[in-house]
């Protein structure tokens, strides 16, 4: 297995008394999948992201990479953030080429190249001389998306990336990381508290609930690539999951059809 997260558990240290993050976690990821991370505030969604990355090693238990235990970040992977980290004085393209300043071993040319050409699938060839600041939150966050991109990792970390941007913006970012996740065939971790999100998104949806932060369910997402939001199927899944919060009775979720 790609990822293997073998009874991972995460406490942290608050005011002497011992706080459990995460408990026991034990989830397998293949080489490109979508998966979501989905809970409520608090459940330990971005302690195990940051886990996974090697910000932030677990407590107790083990997680390995193509065979290989985190114990730091790594070159291979990369990590987007929800407020997409561009540094404001560097134009846009400046900024998706930071990916590659340590790359030495890559020609300057060649490096600004590749920053044009990942600049380009985000839609944003003609902002390269552009500030971040002159840019909306959509665009800042597909400036994210190319830099993470532009580093050709294998995996991608997503913590909440598009939590603050409006609903259309929003749905219409997550075609585009779908589509890039599908086209590259990259790895996807993404971490989300919306429902609706982590069904359009996932091949598989990770349902962790808090008090401790455990895992609770795995979900496979059974909708094919094309996904209607509106669909039957598409309300079934959420249904399941609400379930799983045990709050389907009070959002009495009709079927759409
Ligand atoms: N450095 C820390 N020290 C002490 N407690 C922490 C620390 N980091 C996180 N926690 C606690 O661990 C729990 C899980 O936090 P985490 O940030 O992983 O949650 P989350 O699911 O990402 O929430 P959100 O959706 O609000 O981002 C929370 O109760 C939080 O208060
Ligand atoms: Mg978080």
């Amino acid at each position: 297995m790609y990822i293997k997260i073998s009874n991972v558990s995460k406490t942290y240290l608050d005011k002497g008394r011992e706080f459990t993050a995460l408990s026991e976690v034990n989830l397998e990821i293949a080489k490109g999948e979508f998966i979501c991370l989905l809970g409520p505030s608090g459940c330990g969604k971005s302690t195990l992201l940051n886990a996974i990355a090697g910000f932030d090693p677990p407590t107790r238990g083990e997680i390995l990479i193509d065979g290989v235990k985190v114990v730091k970040p790594s070159r291979r992977n990369v990590t987007i953030f929800q407020n997409y980290g561009l540094l404001p004085w560097r134009n846009v393209l400046r900024n998706v080429e930071l990916a590659l300043e340590s790359r030495r071993d890559i020609p300057a040319a060649e490096r600004r190249a590749r920053a044009q050409r990942y600049l380009d699938l985000v839609g944003l060839r003609d902002f390269a001389d552009r500030a971040p600041h002159q840019l909306s939150g959509g665009m800042q966050q597909r400036v994210a998306i190319a830099r993470a991109l532009c580093a050709e990792p294998e995996i991608i970390f997503m913590d909440e990336p598009l939590g603050a941007l409006d609903a259309l913006t929003r749905m219409k970012l997550q075609d585009d990381i779908r589509e890039l996740q599908r086209s590259q065939n990259k790895t996807v971790i993404f971490v989300t508290h919306d429902i609706e999100e982590a069904v359009y998104l996932a091949d598989r949806v990770v349902v962790m609930t808090p008090n401790p932060g455990k895992v609770s369910r795995i979900l496979p997402v059974e909708l094919g690539p094309g996904r209607d939001r509106a669909s039957q199927d598409f309300f079934r899944m959420k249904e399941k999951i609400l379930e799983v919060f045990n709050l389907r009775e009070k959002y009495n979720i009709e079927y759409a059809i």
